[in-house]
């Protein structure tokens, strides 16, 4: 398996769309949303499986928006290889936002030392959900 992870650019936002779609139920990201903040994406084998979208807060301080990898490709070390991808690439802090059910996701960002600071009860909409807030560093 060859997984190569690049930014995202314009031909590439139908696939990240149909990803969005597949990935959440209630998917709310629209093509034009992937380029308006920082979107990198995974190759495997010339496929994308899945992407990681993040943007800067303040200097040394970013929020990881979006990130999913398509069914197919799950379980194989992506999603861990785009985490790795964008703390090496932005040393310093981290903030995530995930929903309360998502017990997959949370397993998935505390092995990357993630840890829960907050909640925000009924932060996610359709449907409504606590969000668990998380900071790495
Ligand atoms: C969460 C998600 C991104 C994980 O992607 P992935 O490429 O399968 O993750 P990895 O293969 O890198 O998994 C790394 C570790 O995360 C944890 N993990 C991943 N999926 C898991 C699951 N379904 N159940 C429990 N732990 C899980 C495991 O500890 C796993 O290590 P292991 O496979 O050695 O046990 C993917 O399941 C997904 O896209 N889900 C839907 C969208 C979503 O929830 N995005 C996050 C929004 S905050």
């Amino acid at each position: 398996m060859t997984l190569v992870i690049r930014p995202a650019v314009s031909p590439d936002l139908d696939e990240l769309v149909a990803i969005e779609n597949e990935c959440f139920t209630y998917a709310n990201w629209q093509a034009a949303d992937f380029l308006k903040h920082d979107c990198q994406l995974a190759e495997v084998d010339g496929k994308i499986a899945g992407f990681l979208v993040s943007r800067e807060i303040l200097p040394g301080e970013r929020e990881i928006l979006n990130l999913a990898v398509s069914r197919a490709f799950r379980r194989q070390g992506v999603a861990s290889a785009l985490i790795q991808h964008e703390l090496k690439r932005h040393p310093g802090e981290f903030f995530l936002e995930v929903r309360e059910s998502n017990l997959a996701a949370q397993e998935l960002y505390r092995k990357f030392g993630f840890v829960e600071i907050g909640r925000r009860p009924q932060y996610y909409q359709a449907p409504p959900e606590t969000a668990i807030v998380m900071k790495m560093k």
